[in-house]
């Protein structure tokens, strides 16, 4: 498909006399994403606001008993295996407060159901995809495992789901 793409944007027509691309080079570019919708740049400035939680709260004097809000709030694109941003933090630097908020920032965007872009999932497939971070080491499974048995989820799910996303749902791993 990238190939054609290319291919296509070397195509030109005439117009007023001018010679027009098929594709500006912006388009052939935006084409050719293979995975998403995002380009490498627009991912840098997404991923952006996670480094910014960061240099915003550090500057602020927390209260000591709310001293962890810094971490837990700046990790929640974290990934265990330490692939996430933007410290790129491991297992061994997480703490059970900053894989619950990974958990649920992930949960809550796929479940959302007041997002233009994109339908609100289904439980099942919510959390077949949740196993399938859980089995790449990306979030944690035992804490995974447990959110799914806990009642805290379907509570969760009759105040914020539509009736057909609560569906029967199952732990691949
Ligand atoms: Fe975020």
């Amino acid at each position: 498909d990238v190939q054609r793409v290319k291919l296509i944007a070397q195509y030109k027509y005439q117009k007023e006399g001018k010679e027009i691309n098929f594709l500006s080079e912006d388009e052939e570019f935006n084409l050719c994403i293979k995975k998403g919708t995002l380009t490498n740049d627009e991912k840098s400035i997404m991923n952006y606001h996670a480094q910014l939680s960061l240099d915003m709260l550090s500057s602020l004097p927390f209260p000591k008993k709310y001293k962890d809000v810094l971490n837990i709030a700046a990790n929640h694109h974290e990934k265990l295996n330490g692939k996430g941003y933007p410290r790129g933090l491991d297992e061994s630097q997480l703490a059970l407060e900053d894989r619950i908020m990974i958990l649920a920032d992930i949960f809550e965007a796929l479940t959302s159901n007041d997002r233009p872009y994109k339908d609100a999932k289904k439980l099942s497939e919510v959390f077949k995809i949740l196993s399938f971070m859980a089995k790449d080491g990306e979030i944690d499974g035992e804490l995974l495992k447990f959110f799914h048995e806990n009642s805290v989820l379907l509570k969760y799910a009759k105040e914020e789901l539509f009736d057909y996303q609560v569906d029967e749902s199952k732990l691949l791993f």
